[in-house]
Protein backbone atom coordinates (compact mmCIF):
# COMPACT_ATOMS: atom_id res chain seq x y z
CA UNK A 1 0.00 0.00 0.00
CA UNK A 2 1.86 3.35 -0.65
CA UNK A 3 0.93 6.54 1.38
CA UNK A 4 3.04 9.51 0.21
CA UNK A 5 5.27 10.36 4.28
CA UNK A 6 5.39 13.79 5.15
CA UNK A 7 8.73 12.92 7.10
CA UNK A 8 8.73 16.28 9.17
CA UNK A 9 5.60 16.31 10.46
CA UNK A 10 6.25 12.35 11.37
CA UNK A 11 9.87 13.79 12.82
CA UNK A 12 7.59 16.41 14.72
CA UNK A 13 5.01 13.68 16.60
CA UNK A 14 8.19 11.92 17.49
CA UNK A 15 9.95 14.31 18.90
CA UNK A 16 6.84 15.57 21.35
CA UNK A 17 6.29 12.21 22.14
CA UNK A 18 9.41 11.93 23.01
CA UNK A 19 9.66 14.95 25.16
CA UNK A 20 6.86 13.36 26.92
CA UNK A 21 8.19 10.40 27.58
CA UNK A 22 10.29 11.76 30.71
CA UNK A 23 14.71 11.26 30.65
CA UNK A 24 16.46 8.20 30.15
CA UNK A 25 13.27 6.41 28.81
CA UNK A 26 12.48 3.85 25.11
CA UNK A 27 9.22 3.31 23.41
CA UNK A 28 8.73 0.00 21.85
CA UNK A 29 5.58 0.36 18.96
CA UNK A 30 4.98 -1.77 16.71
CA UNK A 31 3.18 -2.03 13.62
CA UNK A 32 0.30 -4.88 13.48
CA UNK A 33 0.97 -8.18 12.23
CA UNK A 34 -0.39 -10.13 8.90
CA UNK A 35 -3.21 -11.97 9.54
CA UNK A 36 -4.77 -14.90 8.25
CA UNK A 37 -8.41 -15.04 7.09
CA UNK A 38 -8.26 -18.85 5.76
CA UNK A 39 -5.60 -21.42 4.61
CA UNK A 40 -3.17 -19.41 2.89
CA UNK A 41 -4.95 -16.09 2.47
CA UNK A 42 -4.46 -13.22 4.46
CA UNK A 43 -6.73 -10.19 5.64
CA UNK A 44 -5.55 -7.46 3.66
CA UNK A 45 -2.51 -5.85 6.27
CA UNK A 46 -3.88 -2.43 8.07
CA UNK A 47 -0.99 -1.10 9.55
CA UNK A 48 -1.30 -0.06 13.63
CA UNK A 49 -2.75 3.49 14.13
CA UNK A 50 -0.49 4.29 16.52
CA UNK A 51 2.66 3.56 14.65
CA UNK A 52 1.80 5.33 11.23
CA UNK A 53 0.99 7.90 13.12
CA UNK A 54 4.63 8.11 14.04
CA UNK A 55 6.46 7.53 11.26
CA UNK A 56 3.98 6.71 8.15
CA UNK A 57 5.33 3.47 7.17
CA UNK A 58 2.88 0.86 6.39
CA UNK A 59 4.88 -2.45 5.56
CA UNK A 60 4.06 -5.62 7.64
CA UNK A 61 6.85 -6.77 10.36
CA UNK A 62 7.81 -3.60 11.59
CA UNK A 63 8.27 -1.67 15.52
CA UNK A 64 9.58 1.61 16.32
CA UNK A 65 12.29 2.39 19.08
CA UNK A 66 11.90 6.10 20.07
CA UNK A 67 14.56 7.18 23.15
CA UNK A 68 13.83 10.10 24.87
CA UNK A 69 15.69 12.43 22.89
CA UNK A 70 13.84 11.73 20.18
CA UNK A 71 16.29 9.12 18.48
CA UNK A 72 14.47 7.12 16.25
CA UNK A 73 15.38 3.20 15.15
CA UNK A 74 13.15 1.02 12.99
CA UNK A 75 13.19 -2.71 12.58
CA UNK A 76 11.71 -4.13 9.67
CA UNK A 77 11.54 -6.55 6.93
CA UNK A 78 15.03 -7.11 5.20
CA UNK A 79 15.04 -7.04 1.23
CA UNK A 80 14.42 -10.65 0.29
CA UNK A 81 14.40 -10.76 -3.64
CA UNK A 82 12.52 -14.17 -3.52
CA UNK A 83 10.12 -13.04 -1.35
CA UNK A 84 9.67 -9.62 -2.90
CA UNK A 85 8.95 -11.71 -6.22
CA UNK A 86 5.65 -12.92 -4.19
CA UNK A 87 4.96 -10.55 -1.81
CA UNK A 88 5.68 -6.97 -3.78
CA UNK A 89 8.91 -4.63 -2.71
CA UNK A 90 10.06 -4.14 1.01
CA UNK A 91 12.01 -0.83 1.68
CA UNK A 92 14.76 -2.69 3.77
CA UNK A 93 16.80 -1.34 6.35
CA UNK A 94 19.53 -0.21 4.27
CA UNK A 95 17.18 2.71 2.37
CA UNK A 96 14.45 3.29 5.53
CA UNK A 97 16.90 5.91 7.27
CA UNK A 98 16.58 8.50 4.15
CA UNK A 99 13.27 7.37 3.14
CA UNK A 100 11.98 7.84 6.44
CA UNK A 101 13.80 10.71 7.84
CA UNK A 102 14.49 8.22 10.89
CA UNK A 103 18.13 7.72 12.94
CA UNK A 104 18.59 3.98 12.23
CA UNK A 105 17.13 1.12 11.14
CA UNK A 106 18.27 -3.29 11.84
CA UNK A 107 16.21 -5.76 9.95
CA UNK A 108 13.61 -8.40 11.71
CA UNK A 109 16.00 -11.01 12.90
CA UNK A 110 17.73 -8.15 14.84
CA UNK A 111 14.92 -7.57 16.39
CA UNK A 112 16.05 -8.81 20.19
CA UNK A 113 19.47 -7.91 20.11
CA UNK A 114 18.41 -4.26 18.69
CA UNK A 115 15.37 -3.72 21.59
CA UNK A 116 17.96 -5.01 24.37
CA UNK A 117 20.73 -2.46 23.54
CA UNK A 118 18.90 0.02 23.31
CA UNK A 119 16.75 -0.79 26.42
CA UNK A 120 19.89 -1.48 28.47
CA UNK A 121 20.93 1.28 31.30
CA UNK A 122 17.27 3.23 30.54
CA UNK A 123 15.32 3.73 33.72
CA UNK A 124 11.58 3.22 31.74
CA UNK A 125 10.00 1.72 28.87
CA UNK A 126 7.06 3.31 27.14
CA UNK A 127 5.24 0.60 25.13
CA UNK A 128 1.05 0.07 23.86
CA UNK A 129 -0.62 -1.69 26.82
CA UNK A 130 -3.43 -3.78 25.43
CA UNK A 131 -3.14 -3.53 22.11
CA UNK A 132 -0.75 -6.33 20.85
CA UNK A 133 -1.06 -9.90 21.24
CA UNK A 134 2.41 -11.14 22.90
CA UNK A 135 3.89 -7.69 23.57
CA UNK A 136 3.80 -7.94 26.85
CA UNK A 137 5.62 -11.20 27.00
CA UNK A 138 8.16 -10.08 24.33
CA UNK A 139 8.84 -6.86 27.00
CA UNK A 140 9.06 -9.23 29.54
CA UNK A 141 11.31 -11.11 27.96
CA UNK A 142 13.48 -8.30 26.56
CA UNK A 143 13.59 -7.09 29.49
CA UNK A 144 14.92 -10.78 31.38
CA UNK A 145 17.72 -9.92 29.05
CA UNK A 146 18.61 -6.71 29.65
CA UNK A 147 18.57 -7.95 33.16
CA UNK A 148 21.24 -11.40 32.34
CA UNK A 149 23.93 -8.66 31.78
CA UNK A 150 23.97 -6.94 34.95
CA UNK A 151 27.06 -8.78 36.34
CA UNK A 152 28.54 -6.74 32.86
CA UNK A 153 27.15 -3.96 34.62
CA UNK A 154 23.92 -3.30 32.56
CA UNK A 155 20.95 -1.95 34.64
CA UNK A 156 17.32 -2.65 33.51
CA UNK A 157 14.50 -0.34 33.62
CA UNK A 158 12.14 -0.29 36.49
CA UNK A 159 8.93 1.26 35.03
CA UNK A 160 6.66 0.52 32.40
CA UNK A 161 4.46 3.39 30.95
CA UNK A 162 1.45 3.00 28.65
CA UNK A 163 2.44 4.20 25.53
CA UNK A 164 -1.50 4.89 25.01
CA UNK A 165 -1.50 7.64 27.70
CA UNK A 166 0.68 10.17 25.77
CA UNK A 167 -0.27 9.22 21.92
CA UNK A 168 -4.20 8.88 22.52
CA UNK A 169 -3.97 12.73 23.64
CA UNK A 170 -1.53 13.66 20.84
CA UNK A 171 -4.01 12.00 18.43
CA UNK A 172 -7.10 13.52 19.50
CA UNK A 173 -6.71 16.90 18.16
CA UNK A 174 -5.95 17.32 14.59
CA UNK A 175 -3.62 19.16 13.01
CA UNK A 176 -4.28 20.59 9.70
CA UNK A 177 -2.85 17.69 7.39
CA UNK A 178 -4.86 15.51 8.93
CA UNK A 179 -7.82 17.46 8.76
CA UNK A 180 -7.17 17.57 5.17
CA UNK A 181 -7.08 14.40 4.71
CA UNK A 182 -10.45 13.82 6.99
CA UNK A 183 -11.84 16.45 4.87
CA UNK A 184 -10.99 14.55 1.09
CA UNK A 185 -12.43 10.78 3.18
CA UNK A 186 -15.26 12.60 3.94
CA UNK A 187 -16.10 14.18 0.74
CA UNK A 188 -15.98 10.65 -0.97
CA UNK A 189 -17.36 8.81 1.45
CA UNK A 190 -20.61 11.96 0.75
CA UNK A 191 -20.43 10.77 -2.51
CA UNK A 192 -20.69 7.65 -2.28
CA UNK A 193 -23.85 8.01 -0.29
CA UNK A 194 -25.25 10.06 -2.84
CA UNK A 195 -24.22 7.37 -5.77
CA UNK A 196 -26.29 4.07 -3.36
CA UNK A 197 -29.62 6.81 -3.11
CA UNK A 198 -29.92 7.74 -7.02
CA UNK A 199 -28.83 3.46 -7.69
CA UNK A 200 -32.15 2.99 -5.24
CA UNK A 201 -34.13 5.42 -6.73
CA UNK A 202 -33.87 4.53 -10.20
CA UNK A 203 -33.90 0.66 -9.60
CA UNK A 204 -37.55 0.91 -8.21
CA UNK A 205 -38.64 3.19 -10.69
CA UNK A 206 -37.18 0.25 -13.64
CA UNK A 207 -38.62 -1.95 -11.06
CA UNK A 208 -35.50 -4.14 -11.04
CA UNK A 209 -34.97 -6.63 -8.22
CA UNK A 210 -32.48 -4.28 -6.09
CA UNK A 211 -30.69 -5.81 -3.20
CA UNK A 212 -28.89 -4.74 -0.07
CA UNK A 213 -25.52 -5.72 -1.74
CA UNK A 214 -26.18 -3.46 -5.46
CA UNK A 215 -26.18 -0.70 -2.83
CA UNK A 216 -22.91 -1.73 -0.98
CA UNK A 217 -21.74 -2.12 -4.31
CA UNK A 218 -22.03 1.80 -5.68
CA UNK A 219 -20.27 2.60 -1.79
CA UNK A 220 -17.41 0.34 -2.91
CA UNK A 221 -17.00 1.68 -6.28
CA UNK A 222 -17.00 5.64 -5.07
CA UNK A 223 -14.63 4.43 -2.76
CA UNK A 224 -11.97 2.86 -4.43
CA UNK A 225 -12.96 4.49 -7.66
CA UNK A 226 -11.52 7.89 -5.56
CA UNK A 227 -8.25 6.10 -4.08
CA UNK A 228 -9.41 5.00 -0.58
CA UNK A 229 -7.40 1.81 0.06
CA UNK A 230 -10.22 0.49 2.71
CA UNK A 231 -14.11 0.96 3.85
CA UNK A 232 -13.03 2.71 7.20
CA UNK A 233 -15.65 -0.70 8.52
CA UNK A 234 -18.16 -3.02 7.05
CA UNK A 235 -20.22 -1.19 5.71
CA UNK A 236 -24.09 -1.59 6.96
CA UNK A 237 -26.87 -1.35 4.02
CA UNK A 238 -30.04 -2.24 5.88
CA UNK A 239 -33.72 -2.65 4.20
CA UNK A 240 -36.88 -2.12 5.82
CA UNK A 241 -36.55 -3.86 9.39
CA UNK A 242 -33.05 -4.79 9.26
CA UNK A 243 -32.46 -1.32 10.05
CA UNK A 244 -33.52 -2.04 13.81
CA UNK A 245 -30.59 -4.34 14.06
CA UNK A 246 -27.82 -1.87 15.06
CA UNK A 247 -24.45 -4.44 13.11
CA UNK A 248 -26.44 -5.22 10.43
CA UNK A 249 -24.27 -5.81 7.50
CA UNK A 250 -25.02 -5.36 3.50
CA UNK A 251 -26.55 -8.61 3.08
CA UNK A 252 -28.81 -9.99 0.42
CA UNK A 253 -32.50 -8.16 1.74
CA UNK A 254 -34.48 -7.16 -0.75
CA UNK A 255 -34.66 -3.20 -1.36
CA UNK A 256 -38.42 -2.67 -1.66
CA UNK A 257 -40.78 0.03 -2.39
CA UNK A 258 -42.27 1.59 0.01
CA UNK A 259 -38.83 0.58 2.38
CA UNK A 260 -36.65 2.98 4.17
CA UNK A 261 -32.98 1.98 4.12
CA UNK A 262 -30.43 3.30 6.43
CA UNK A 263 -26.70 2.91 5.07
CA UNK A 264 -23.79 3.34 7.73
CA UNK A 265 -20.69 3.29 5.44
CA UNK A 266 -17.81 5.36 5.65
CA UNK A 267 -14.24 5.09 3.69
CA UNK A 268 -10.60 4.97 5.00
CA UNK A 269 -8.32 7.47 3.11
CA UNK A 270 -4.51 7.23 3.45
CA UNK A 271 -5.23 5.69 7.41
CA UNK A 272 -8.13 8.19 7.91
CA UNK A 273 -11.87 6.66 8.16
CA UNK A 274 -14.54 8.78 7.68
CA UNK A 275 -17.95 7.94 8.88
CA UNK A 276 -21.10 8.74 7.55
CA UNK A 277 -25.04 7.53 7.88
CA UNK A 278 -27.90 8.68 6.07
CA UNK A 279 -31.32 6.71 5.82
CA UNK A 280 -33.98 7.52 3.20
CA UNK A 281 -37.15 6.36 1.50
CA UNK A 282 -36.12 3.32 -1.37
CA UNK A 283 -37.96 4.90 -4.00
CA UNK A 284 -37.00 8.11 -2.79
CA UNK A 285 -40.53 9.47 -1.15
CA UNK A 286 -40.86 9.18 2.71
CA UNK A 287 -44.42 8.28 3.80
CA UNK A 288 -45.96 10.52 6.50
CA UNK A 289 -44.81 8.24 9.33
CA UNK A 290 -41.36 7.84 7.82
CA UNK A 291 -41.30 11.70 7.65
CA UNK A 292 -42.36 12.17 11.13
CA UNK A 293 -39.80 10.12 12.46
CA UNK A 294 -36.96 11.05 10.18
CA UNK A 295 -37.71 14.74 10.68
CA UNK A 296 -37.60 14.03 14.49
CA UNK A 297 -33.93 12.37 14.15
CA UNK A 298 -32.68 15.55 12.45
CA UNK A 299 -34.40 17.78 14.92
CA UNK A 300 -32.30 16.11 17.54
CA UNK A 301 -29.24 15.84 15.14
CA UNK A 302 -29.23 19.74 14.77
CA UNK A 303 -29.96 20.15 19.00
CA UNK A 304 -26.19 18.17 18.73
CA UNK A 305 -24.48 19.59 16.38
CA UNK A 306 -25.33 23.56 18.08
CA UNK A 307 -23.96 21.84 20.99
CA UNK A 308 -20.97 20.65 19.43
CA UNK A 309 -18.47 23.72 20.67
CA UNK A 310 -15.14 24.33 21.95
CA UNK A 311 -15.52 24.26 25.39
CA UNK A 312 -18.56 22.26 25.79
CA UNK A 313 -18.41 18.98 27.78
CA UNK A 314 -18.23 15.82 25.32
CA UNK A 315 -21.56 14.75 26.57
CA UNK A 316 -23.73 17.75 26.09
CA UNK A 317 -24.31 16.80 22.20
CA UNK A 318 -25.92 13.53 23.49
CA UNK A 319 -28.17 15.58 26.46
CA UNK A 320 -29.06 17.64 23.23
CA UNK A 321 -30.37 14.70 21.25
CA UNK A 322 -31.78 13.02 24.28
CA UNK A 323 -33.77 15.83 24.71
CA UNK A 324 -35.58 16.58 21.26
CA UNK A 325 -35.68 12.77 21.06
CA UNK A 326 -37.71 11.85 24.38
CA UNK A 327 -39.77 15.41 23.81
CA UNK A 328 -40.66 14.10 20.64
CA UNK A 329 -41.30 10.26 21.45
CA UNK A 330 -43.88 11.69 23.60
CA UNK A 331 -45.70 14.21 21.21
CA UNK A 332 -45.50 11.07 18.70
CA UNK A 333 -46.96 9.05 21.39
CA UNK A 334 -44.31 6.36 20.89
CA UNK A 335 -44.08 7.33 24.66
CA UNK A 336 -46.65 6.76 26.66
CA UNK A 337 -47.37 10.33 28.77
CA UNK A 338 -49.05 8.32 31.58
CA UNK A 339 -46.40 5.70 31.56
CA UNK A 340 -43.00 7.83 31.94
CA UNK A 341 -44.31 11.59 32.50
CA UNK A 342 -43.49 14.77 31.18
CA UNK A 343 -40.24 15.01 29.33
CA UNK A 344 -38.06 15.31 32.01
CA UNK A 345 -39.56 12.27 34.22
CA UNK A 346 -38.99 10.19 31.07
CA UNK A 347 -35.48 11.14 30.66
CA UNK A 348 -34.44 10.81 34.02
CA UNK A 349 -35.79 7.23 33.81
CA UNK A 350 -33.98 6.89 30.53
CA UNK A 351 -37.21 5.88 28.86
CA UNK A 352 -35.95 6.42 25.29
CA UNK A 353 -33.57 3.60 25.43
CA UNK A 354 -35.74 1.05 23.63
CA UNK A 355 -35.45 3.04 20.75
CA UNK A 356 -32.26 4.97 21.38
CA UNK A 357 -29.75 2.48 23.01
CA UNK A 358 -26.48 3.89 21.63
CA UNK A 359 -24.62 7.01 22.62
CA UNK A 360 -24.91 10.35 19.55
CA UNK A 361 -20.96 10.52 19.52
CA UNK A 362 -17.52 8.84 18.98
CA UNK A 363 -13.73 10.35 18.37
CA UNK A 364 -13.10 9.87 14.99
CA UNK A 365 -9.25 9.59 13.48
CA UNK A 366 -6.78 6.95 12.23
CA UNK A 367 -9.76 4.76 13.78
CA UNK A 368 -13.38 4.66 13.27
CA UNK A 369 -13.84 4.52 16.89
CA UNK A 370 -10.44 6.39 17.41
CA UNK A 371 -8.59 6.83 20.40
CA UNK A 372 -8.85 9.75 23.43
CA UNK A 373 -10.31 9.52 26.70
CA UNK A 374 -13.52 10.51 27.28
CA UNK A 375 -13.71 11.33 30.93
CA UNK A 376 -13.39 14.79 32.44
CA UNK A 377 -9.79 15.04 34.60
CA UNK A 378 -10.60 18.80 35.84
CA UNK A 379 -12.27 19.06 39.42
CA UNK A 380 -15.54 19.60 38.61
CA UNK A 381 -15.93 17.00 36.52
CA UNK A 382 -14.14 14.61 39.24
CA UNK A 383 -16.95 15.94 41.81
CA UNK A 384 -19.75 14.97 40.05
CA UNK A 385 -21.78 11.70 40.11
CA UNK A 386 -21.07 10.29 37.79
CA UNK A 387 -18.06 11.73 36.68
CA UNK A 388 -18.43 14.79 33.90
CA UNK A 389 -16.97 14.09 29.86
CA UNK A 390 -14.20 16.29 29.28
CA UNK A 391 -14.59 19.66 27.42
CA UNK A 392 -13.73 19.67 23.86
CA UNK A 393 -11.43 21.00 22.30
CA UNK A 394 -10.51 22.68 18.94
CA UNK A 395 -8.82 20.38 16.19
CA UNK A 396 -10.97 17.11 17.77
CA UNK A 397 -13.11 15.31 15.07
CA UNK A 398 -16.12 13.22 16.18
CA UNK A 399 -19.50 12.13 14.95
CA UNK A 400 -23.21 12.79 15.30
CA UNK A 401 -25.33 10.11 14.97
CA UNK A 402 -28.59 10.20 16.70
CA UNK A 403 -30.95 7.54 15.79
CA UNK A 404 -34.65 5.75 16.35
CA UNK A 405 -34.90 2.57 16.15
CA UNK A 406 -38.97 1.39 16.18
CA UNK A 407 -39.22 -2.61 16.46
CA UNK A 408 -42.80 -4.11 16.25
CA UNK A 409 -44.59 -3.96 19.88
CA UNK A 410 -48.33 -3.53 21.17
CA UNK A 411 -47.20 -0.49 23.03
CA UNK A 412 -46.13 1.30 20.05
CA UNK A 413 -48.63 2.74 17.00
CA UNK A 414 -48.66 -0.12 14.16
CA UNK A 415 -47.12 2.83 11.90
CA UNK A 416 -44.19 3.08 13.00
CA UNK A 417 -43.05 -0.56 13.17
CA UNK A 418 -39.71 -1.56 11.83
CA UNK A 419 -38.66 1.99 11.15
CA UNK A 420 -35.27 2.52 12.06
CA UNK A 421 -33.15 6.02 11.03
CA UNK A 422 -29.86 7.04 12.03
CA UNK A 423 -28.27 10.39 10.79
CA UNK A 424 -24.77 10.47 11.20
CA UNK A 425 -22.24 13.02 10.36
CA UNK A 426 -18.67 13.99 11.26
CA UNK A 427 -17.75 17.19 13.02
CA UNK A 428 -14.53 19.07 13.36
CA UNK A 429 -14.42 20.95 16.55
CA UNK A 430 -13.70 24.91 15.97
CA UNK A 431 -13.80 27.79 17.76
CA UNK A 432 -17.38 28.56 16.96
CA UNK A 433 -19.65 26.70 15.52
CA UNK A 434 -17.93 23.06 14.63
CA UNK A 435 -17.64 22.43 10.99
CA UNK A 436 -19.20 19.61 8.95
CA UNK A 437 -17.09 18.12 6.88
CA UNK A 438 -19.80 14.98 5.83
CA UNK A 439 -22.49 17.50 4.74
CA UNK A 440 -21.60 16.58 0.83
CA UNK A 441 -24.97 14.34 0.76
CA UNK A 442 -27.92 16.05 1.84
CA UNK A 443 -29.99 15.27 4.82
CA UNK A 444 -32.75 18.01 4.94
CA UNK A 445 -36.19 15.54 3.58
CA UNK A 446 -36.72 17.89 0.76
CA UNK A 447 -33.07 17.69 -0.70
CA UNK A 448 -33.28 14.24 -0.68
CA UNK A 449 -36.51 13.98 -2.48
CA UNK A 450 -34.95 16.41 -4.95
CA UNK A 451 -31.81 14.16 -5.03
CA UNK A 452 -33.94 10.56 -5.84
CA UNK A 453 -36.42 12.19 -8.06
N1 LIG B 1 -20.00 2.92 11.84
C1 LIG B 1 -19.65 2.79 13.17
C2 LIG B 1 -20.30 3.81 14.00
O1 LIG B 1 -21.14 4.52 13.52
O2 LIG B 1 -19.94 3.98 15.12
MN1 LIG C 1 -20.09 6.36 14.09
MN1 LIG D 1 -21.33 4.95 11.43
Amino acid sequence: MHIPINTPLHAQRRAAFASNMGPNALAIIPTAPERMRNRDADFPHRFDSYFFYLCGFTEPGATLLIDSSGHTTLVCLPKDLERETWDGFRLGPDAAPSALGIDAAAATNALDATVVKLLGNKDAVWWPFATHEQLNTNVERWLGSVRAQARAGMTCPTTQRDACLLLDEMRLIKDATELATMRRAASISANAHIRAMQRSARDLRDHLDLREYHLEAELLHEFRQHGSQFPAYTSIVAAGANACVLHYRADTGAVKDGDLVLIDAGCELDGYASDITRTFPANGRFTAPQRDVYALVLASQVAAINATRTGARFNKPHEAAVQVLTQGLLDLGILNKQQVGNVDEAIAIKAYTPFYMHRTSHWLGLDVHDCGRYAGTDLQAQQHTPPLTRHLQEGMVLTIEPGLYIRPSDAVPAHFHNIGIRIEDDAVVSAGECELISRGVPVAIDDIEALMA
